[in-house]
């Protein structure tokens, strides 16, 4: 019997269970891209609510080739995502997969999640040679699954939380915003919180902005689609240096562990925010220590921030890699160190903490 290094014998039984867990886990691994095609080639659109499908009449009413259909279907119901029956040799999307695959409007729509998944996978050979020297790669550098799973994926959050639970957990917010309150998104990618929140408050202004380029100009066409472009403005800068101030509300939906300097980031937003106004930050659920940290949710959350948010931060100047799992204590941190008397946790979720921060 093998002894290991820590003087336990080594257990054939566990060594098994792991295995097999780890088939489990490449499984899952490679569903990514399954649900990614499924999503993209309408697929599951297609099961949804439509009872029991052979995958020729799957194949029929997508126009996907029938044997791809058949195989991705077997894949998809060994992974429990659509039920087999053997009898008819038909498939079935059950309908909680059925809302979670193909519901936008729901709060447990997946696809982005899957699809943002995908694109720091398909990137992570470049964060291997990365990671052998410390360097960087920008958020602006990944395939463009990133910035559009991103958008997709935290959309249903902001539309199930914010108006709703985020904004009215901060003092007075929704009055100022109600009567009339400019509006500082900062980071704001593709605008998803921006639009959100000029839809919800007709009567304030808002300023998105990011270092991203591209971004910015898919953000102008989402306001555009949404018909609050008179209300909106989006412009490119760095957190350290948008435009604008005396603002009443400066937010920040999940990227300020992304930047290289928070810290100077914090501070421009004192620059900018009113002295009575009020800045709003959202983070990934998180405990302070790696021990509250190890469950499913923090395991998403340090993977992507090993191939997203850690190698975001160190791209850019000061390189402070706070990390996607950074917790309470280093924000509250961040945030006095610039210079702000208060700061709270004002809301949380199962996946976000929700802070307060004033002047
Ligand atoms: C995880 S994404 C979140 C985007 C958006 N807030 C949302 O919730 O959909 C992080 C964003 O932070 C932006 N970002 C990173 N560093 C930045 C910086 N120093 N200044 C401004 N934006 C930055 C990225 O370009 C990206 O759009």
């Amino acid at each position: 019997m093998t002894i290991i290094e820590q003087g336990r014998e080594l257990d054939p039984e566990q060594l098994m269970a792991f295995v097999f867990r780890a088939v489990g886990e490449v499984g899952a691994t490679l569903n990514t891209a399954l649900v990614v095609m499924g999503d993209r080639l309408g697929l599951y659109r297609a099961l949804a609510g439509a009872g029991p499908l052979t995958p020729g009449e799957l194949a029929e009413r997508t126009g996907v080739s029938e044997r791809y259909v058949r195989e991705w279907l077997n894949a998809q119901a060994a992974g429990d995502f659509v039920e087999y029956d053997p009898d008819t040799a038909r498939y079935t999307l059950p309908p909680e997969q059925a809302v979670a695959l193909t519901d936008e409007s729901s709060p447990a729509y997946l696809p982005g999640f899957f699809q943002i998944a995908l694109g720091s996978v398909l990137d992570s050979p470049r964060i291997i040679e990365a990671a052998k020297t410390g360097a960087g790669i920008g958020w602006h550098d990944h395939v463009s699954d990133v910035h559009e799973g991103c958008e997709r994926f935290f959309r249903p959050g902001y539309n199930a939380n914010l108006v709703t639970s985020w904004l009215p957990a901060l003092e007075g917010v929704v009055e100022k915003l109600t009567r009339g309150a400019s509006v500082a998104d900062v980071g704001c990618g593709h605008g998803a919180s921006t639009v959100l929140m000029a839809q919800a408050f007709p009567n304030s202004t808002f300023v998105g902005s990011d270092y991203h380029d591209a971004s910015i100009a898919i953000a102008r066409q989402r306001a555009d689609e949404a018909g609050v472009s008179d209300r909106v403005r989006f412009e490119v800068a760095p957190a350290t240096s948008y435009t604008g101030e005396k603002y009443d509300l400066v937010t920040m939906f999940d990227c300020l562990h992304d930047m290289g300097d928070p810290i100077g980031a914090a501070r421009h937003v004192l620059a900018s925010v009113a002295q009575d106004g009020t800045w709003l930050i959202v983070e990934p659920a998180a405990g302070d220590r790696v021990e509250d940290n190890l469950n499913p949710v923090s395991r998403a959350y340090y993977a992507f921030s090993t191939l997203l948010c850690t190698p975001s931060s160190l791209a850019q100047e000061v390189g402070l890699a706070l990390g996607a799992q950074a917790g309470e204590a280093r924000i509250r941190n961040v945030v006095t160190s610039a210079g702000f008397g208060k700061f709270r946790r004002a809301a949380e979720t199962p996946f976000n903490l929700v802070f307060e921060a004033r002047p």
